[in-house]
């Protein structure tokens, strides 16, 4: 079975990148990816390639070389699945806002209307493919809604998770650790190992059943999350020993069974997978009543929450117990770094928390604009929009930010809050000076040395 038209649904975060790597690698099958977001679609046949509406080092020029030539971004839904031989489903799937398993169950209904669509309009056999992270056992429900379509039209179902991080997509699309493809009909699957196998060596391209392609994805993400939780547990742990997390991490990391990645403390973990993995994790260990399994994962999120509001708390204590009126200056707001992505993002709930203080924040983020700034703490709903606008002011300018106030937050890794000329802020800042940097970013002795009180996590 030779693969030559796909089609994607959902031209976002996931969609958007893996599609523009499949078609610059296949150029003799035609990619399309569908959207029913007419703006972020334009955004993608922008020809600008700087306005794309995904932000990826990199993915411009993938982009550049394919589009028009075999990659294709459309409104028409219908045409592209009419058309495709396979079809990946890679919708958003939130976290459930009503309902049973409010807070923590994949919401499935996106998906499901895809399916329904995609049971509606096929005429002859396609491979559906599951792209978006889903809670284990959802082929099922999705072989139920296309095998009941009357039209003799035969669906083969596969998984085939996402594993790259925002930020290095495109570098994690070239060189993927692994692609994994989970399903039942080994022709199907095997149409698909030749689409990645343009470019991914043999040995890297893993098959499993369905159920456990879709499990591994959770997985996956929950043992990285874990990581990061429990390097913060420690973090506390060096504060009140004088032991340093950096030099912790260092020495376990030296252990092979270990390895050095993912184990750098941070403010948190935010995005927008750990959580809602994990979450989705412990709805599905609790449905089959599996308590002690449930609880033990649910604890990588508890910790991360604990991260956040430590962090919050410690710049009102170490502000005299209050914060009230005092200007903090906050650099970064997307939760990580080369990303404008703020999903998830411990800045959010810093800067909640420290509102509830009536503290003033002053947000500077090189690639977050205001407008989202605004929308995600809106979103939590603590307080009014009004209120939110009246506490926070998000400048273009990191000095601007700085000017004048009682202390700097440092939320997220940019390169270039290391290069700052932190000698004249100094002057402008109010005394003492005081840095709350969440993720380790500065050098302790030169900001010291500069007169600073500097606080990092883990130290
Ligand atoms: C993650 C997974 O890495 C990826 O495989 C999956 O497909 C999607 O989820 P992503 O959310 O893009 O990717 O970011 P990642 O680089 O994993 O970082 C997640 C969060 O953990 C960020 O907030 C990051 O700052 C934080 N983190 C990561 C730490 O605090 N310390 C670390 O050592 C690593
Ligand atoms: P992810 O990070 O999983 O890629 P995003 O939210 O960035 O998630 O992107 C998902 C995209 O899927 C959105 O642009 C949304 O408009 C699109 N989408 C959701 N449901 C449908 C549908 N039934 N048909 C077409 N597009 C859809």
């Amino acid at each position: 079975m030779q693969i030559k038209k796909i089609t994607c649904i959902g031209a976002g975060y996931v969609g958007g990148p893996t599609m523009s790597v499949i078609a610059q690698k296949n150029p003799n099958v035609q990619v399309t990816v569908v959207d029913l977001n007419e703006a972020r679609i334009a955004a993608w046949n922008d020809a600008d390639l700087s306005k794309l509406p995904v932000y990826e080092p990199g993915l411009d020029g993938v982009v550049g070389e394919a589009r028009g030539r075999n990659l294709f971004f459309s409104t028409d839904v219908d045409k592209a699945i009419h058309e495709a031989d396979m079809i990946f489903i890679s919708v958003n799937t939130p976290t459930k806002t009503y309902g049973k398993g409010k807070g923590q169950a994949a919401d499935l209904k996106f998906i499901e209307l895809c399916a329904r669509q995609i049971a509606a309009v096929a005429k002859s056999d396609k491979i559906v493919v599951e792209k978006s992270t889903l809670p284990v056992r959802t082929a099922e429900a999705l072989k139920s809604i296309l095998d009941n379509t009357g039209n003799g039209v035969n669906f083969h179902i596969l998984s085939n998770p996402e594993f790259l991080a925002e930020g290095t997509a495109v570098t994690d699309l070239h060189n993927p650790d692994r692609v994994l493809i989970g399903g039942e009909d080994a022709d199907a699957i095997e149409a698909l190992v030749q689409v990645y196998e343009a470019w991914v060596p043999r040995d890297r391209i893993l098959t499993t059943n369905l159920w456990s392609s879709e499990l591994s994805k959770l997985v996956a993400n929950a043992f990285l999350a874990q990581r990061v939780s429990s390097i913060n547990s420690i973090s506390e742990l060096c504060e009140v020993t004088g032991a340093n997390v950096d030099e912790v991490s260092r020495a376990i990391g030296y252990d092979s069974r270990i390895g050095a990645k993912f184990l750098k403390a941070s403010v948190g973990f935010g995005g927008s997978c750990f959580q809602k993995d994990i979450l989705n994790l412990v709805y599905i260990a609790r449905s089959y009543n599996l308590k002690a399994v449930a609880d033990y994962w649910e604890q990588v999120i508890i910790l991360n929450d604990h991260q956040k509001v430590r962090f919050a708390e410690n710049i009102i204590k170490t502000l005299y117990n209050t914060v009230n009126g005092k200007n903090i200056a906050f650099l970064g707001w997307a939760f990580k770094k080369d990303t404008n992505d703020t999903r998830e993002s411990a800045a959010i709930y810093v800067a909640d928390h420290l509102l509830d203080e009536e503290a003033n924040v002053i947000v500077y983020d090189p690639k977050v604009p205001a407008e989202q700034i605004y929308r995600d703490l809106d979103y939590l709903g603590t307080r009014s929009p009004e209120e939110n606008r009246r506490l926070v002011k998000v400048v273009n300018d990191p000095y601007e930010a700085l000017a004048g106030v009682h202390a700097v937050a440092i939320l997220t890794e940019w390169e270039e809050f290391k290069s700052y000329d932190w000698e004249k802020i100094k002057e402008t800042m109010k005394k003492p000076s005081f840095v709350f940097d969440g993720r380790k970013l500065l050098n302790r002795s030169k900001i010291e040395g500069l007169g600073y009180v500097y606080y990092a996590i883990g130290e």
